[in-house]
């Protein structure tokens, strides 16, 4: 797609005004209230003079979710007709040129790769402001566009099927994608882990035919000595329960659940395109859970990377026993000054929020704080749940130090308790993503399937923690 910026109007190309409600009326003096509302994303296509109106609802509500959802909106209704070359008319709201480019490169984004017919791709985006405002819309476009191009990157792995993308496979386009966004890239497999003695990786990975790996990918931009942020990542390939095994009804949703490490990992490319000056680490844990005979079992009593004891009782909640390694790689040989795990974790979680925010746990008021500043400037929702003591005694064992289930009650907060037992003293913050990390139906913004989140999060995270 190509993007453009100027203070002309581009020829011969749908143009998209941004009209707030109380200018709903300038339109056109026939444009009566039901035909176009003004709210937000509400839109009116004029065919003759090559005009999309959408709305942006209250003047004094309009944020920057507001532009992506407006723009993206726009984006997906023109596809649809087939107009694939369009331009934004952001004169009078510069200021947003960035949430626009983005809503408009995240709604282009559809999963048809293995489609017979696929939608026409964007051709071309045209934004529009005064010649003033150019220079400073150009950089916080062109930044916007790196970030959405890789949210739509992670979406892209995070949709492919566990029969083409596992453990392997991801290691090797991680290899690719590291070369070419010039990522230092260290990739784990088996029989690493195994003299590594990543017990939690070994366990999880046994039952299926296509062994775990541990992708350690690095961006160096601060001074050699600055110890890193990590970001580490759940990469569940496919998820099927194990031995505990899940039933059959929707099981196919949890090829979603590697969106943890994929958000880790689009996160690592934008960052390393933009050039942030920082030391960053992503620690991405890849396995995929299977039942069979070499299957780990409910009894079962592992060691983690740390040496700590973990007894087994249901294989269903594996997500936090790849990340115990991980957790403790991170703290341990990386030096992390602050480790955030991603994670499509619980289904507690979304029996708690729903499917509108992402549950946020820490051990660490100012890291949690960061975090949470990020998620709020990049329009991703979070909140805060807690890790108590009895959150923490429910998960002792009678025979390990502790166990990877605590049963049903407060289950997302017990699986932060257990991730928690591995920051040790490390600043840490967990994001339980397990019902953001994908959606069922198409958005009028956004296309079904996976959604990406947690890039823009980490990106705004890092860049803004000193
Ligand atoms: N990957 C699932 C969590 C999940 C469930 C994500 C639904 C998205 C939608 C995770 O590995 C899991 O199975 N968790 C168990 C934990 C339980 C056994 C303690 C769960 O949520 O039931
Ligand atoms: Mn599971
Ligand atoms: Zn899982």
């Amino acid at each position: 797609m190509k993007l453009t910026y100027g203070s002309e109007a581009a020829k011969k190309v749908v143009t998209v005004r941004f009209v707030p409600k109380d200018r709903r009326e300038k339109i056109s003096p026939a444009v009566s209230e039901s035909e176009f509302s003004g709210k937000a994303s509400a839109l009116l296509y004029a065919r003759h003079d090559a005009t999309l109106h959408v709305g942006l609802g209250e003047r004094a509500k309009i944020d920057p979710h507001t532009f992506r959802s407006a723009a993206g909106a726009a984006v997906m209704f023109l596809k649809k007709i087939g107009e694939t070359k369009i331009a934004f008319a952001l004169d009078e709201w510069p200021q947003f040129a960035g949430s626009a480019v983005e809503g408009a490169l995240l709604a282009d984004y559809r999963f048809e790769s293995f489609k017979t017919k696929k939608t026409a791709a964007l051709e071309s985006l045209h934004v529009q402001v005064l010649g003033e405002d150019l220079p400073k819309t150009k950089r916080t476009g062109q930044r916007a566009a790196t970030i959405a191009e890789a949210t739509n990157l992670a979406r892209d792995i995070g949709n492919q099927p566990g029969n083409l993308l596992y453990p392997a496979t991801l290691a090797t386009r991680a290899v690719r994608l590291a070369r070419d966004f010039k990522l230092k890239v260290t990739v784990f497999d088996e029989k690493k882990l195994r003299a590594g003695k990543f017990g939690g990786m070994l366990a999880v990975g046994q039952g299926s035919a296509r062994g775990p790996r541990l992708l350690i990918l690095e961006h160096r931009g601060g001074p050699k000595t600055q110890p890193p942020i990590a970001l580490v990542g759940k990469a569940i390939t496919f998820d099927t329960g194990g031995i505990s095994i899940k039933q059959a009804a929707g099981m196919e949703d949890m090829i979603f659940d590697k969106c943890g490490g994929m958000a880790v990992l689009g996160a690592m490319a934008a960052m390393a395109t933009l050039g942030v000056k920082r030391n960053v680490v992503g620690v991405i844990a890849s396995a995929e859970n299977m039942p069979g005979g070499k299957a780990y079992r409910p009894g079962d009593i592992i060691t983690t990377y740390d040496g700590k004891h973990v007894e087994i009782v249901n294989t269903d909640a594996e997500g936090r026993v790849v990340l115990a390694d991980a957790i403790a790689y991170a703290r341990q040989d990386c030096k992390a000054t602050a480790i955030i795990d991603l994670a499509t974790l619980t289904g507690a979680c979304g029996v708690a929020l729903g499917e509108y925010a992402a549950g946020f746990f820490t051990n660490d008021e100012a890291f949690g704080q960061a975090v949470r500043a990020a998620a709020e400037r990049a329009g991703e929702r979070i909140w805060p749940l807690p890790v108590f003591e009895e959150h923490e005694d429910q998960i002792r064992s009678n025979v390990a130090l502790i166990k990877n289930s605590g049963g049903r009650l407060g289950g997302a907060c017990t699986g932060a308790a257990f991730l928690k037992t591995f920051a040790e003293d490390t600043p840490w913050v967990h994001l339980d993503i397990a019902y953001m990390a994908h959606r069922e139906k198409d958005r009028p913004d956004l296309a079904r399937g996976a959604t990406g989140f947690g890039v823009r999060t980490l990106v705004e995270l890092v860049e803004n923690w000193a």
